[in-house]
C-alpha cells in the first residue's frame, strides 16, 4: 500500500513537471508568434499605452479590448495630423508625441497600414484593463446619477453599459477618468473634430463640467473584466 502510494505521488509529480515543462515553451512560442503583439512592442506603442494596451501612462488611453475599426481610423488621423486635441501640459497637441513616434519629421510614416491592421486586431482581442480606483471614493448616488445621464444622452451610440457601441464607434466603459474628461471636453470645444466626432457635438454641447465629471465617474468605474 505504502509503495503504491509513493509511486503514485512520484508519477503525479513527474506528470505535473512534464506538463509544466511542455507548457512553458508552447506558451512562450505562442506569444512570440503573435505578429500584432510583436509590432506593438517594436513600434514603441507599449511605451505610452502600456503592456498589452492595459497600462497607459499619464492620461493616455488604454487600448485593450477597444474596437479595431475605431482604432485604425484614429491612428490614421493622428498620423495625418487630423486629430490633434487640446494642448497638453507641455503646450503641444495631445497626439504630438504619438505622431512623432510614428511619422518622421519629413512626414514619412514609420509604420505600414498592414502593421497597423495587425496591431489593432491583436489589441481588440486583449482583456480590457480593470478600472483604476478613484483618487477619492465616489458616492454611490453620484455613480447612479452618471449612469442615468449616460442612459439618457449617450447609450444610443455607445451602447448598453458603454460596452456595446455601434459598429466602428469607441467602447468608453472602464476607460481612464482623466482621458474621458479630456476627450469629452475636446469634442465639446471642437478641439477634436476628426472622424465622426461631430456626431457627438449636439449631445455634449450643453453639458456642464460637473456633468462631464459625473459621466466620467460612472464610465471609468465600469469593470469590463467581469462579463
Ligand atoms: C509617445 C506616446 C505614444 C506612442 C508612442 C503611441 N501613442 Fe497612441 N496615443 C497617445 C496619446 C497621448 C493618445 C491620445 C491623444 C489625444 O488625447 O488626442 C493616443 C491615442 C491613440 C489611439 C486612439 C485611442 C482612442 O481611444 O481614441 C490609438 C488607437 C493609439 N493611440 C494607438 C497607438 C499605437 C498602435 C501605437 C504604436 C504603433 C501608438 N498609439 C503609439 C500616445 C502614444
Ligand atoms: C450620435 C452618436 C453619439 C452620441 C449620442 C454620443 N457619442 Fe460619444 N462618440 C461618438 C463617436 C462616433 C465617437 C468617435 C468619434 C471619432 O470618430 O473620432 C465618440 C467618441 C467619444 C469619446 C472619445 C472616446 C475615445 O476613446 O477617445 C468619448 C469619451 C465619448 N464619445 C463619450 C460620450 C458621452 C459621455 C456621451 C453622452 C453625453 C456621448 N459620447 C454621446 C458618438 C456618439
Amino acid at each position: 500500500m505504502k509503495f503504491r502510494l509513493n509511486s503514485l505521488v512520484i508519477f503525479t509529480t513527474a506528470l505535473a513537471m512534464a506538463v509544466a515543462i511542455a507548457a512553458v515553451p508552447v506558451e512562450a512560442a505562442k506569444k512570440k508568434r503573435d505578429p500584432g503583439k510583436r509590432a506593438y512592442m517594436r513600434n514603441t506603442c507599449i511605451a505610452c499605452h502600456g503592456r498589452n494596451g492595459r497600462g497607459a501612462m499619464l492620461d493616455y488611453p488604454n487600448l485593450a479590448g477597444q474596437d479595431a475599426k475605431y482604432m485604425r481610423a484614429q491612428i490614421k488621423d493622428i498620423m495625418a495630423g487630423k486629430r490633434t486635441g487640446s494642448p497638453d501640459p507641455t503646450g503641444n497637441p495631445r497626439s504630438a508625441g504619438m505622431r512623432g513616434a510614428l511619422v518622421t519629421p519629413e512626414g514619412e510614416p514609420r509604420i505600414t497600414p498592414e502593421q497597423i491592421k495587425t496591431i489593432v486586431a491583436w489589441l481588440a482581442k486583449q482583456t480590457p484593463a480593470a478600472p483604476t480606483p478613484p483618487e477619492k471614493p465616489i458616492a454611490a448616488e453620484r455613480i447612479s446619477a452618471g449612469e442615468k445621464l449616460y442612459k439618457k444622452k449617450c447609450r444610443s451610440c455607445h451602447g448598453k453599459k458603454a460596452m456595446k457601441p455601434l459598429k466602428g464607434y469607441p467602447v468608453i466603459a472602464g476607460q481612464k477618468h482623466a482621458y474621458l474628461v479630456t476627450q469629452i471636453k475636446d469634442i465639446k470645444a471642437k478641439a477634436r473634430t476628426n472622424g465622426k466626432s461631430k456626431l457627438m457635438l449636439a449631445t455634449v454641447k450643453k453639458l456642464s463640467d460637473d456633468q462631464i465629471g459625473m459621466l466620467a465617474d460612472y464610465l471609468s468605474q465600469i469593470d469590463r473584466t467581469k462579463k
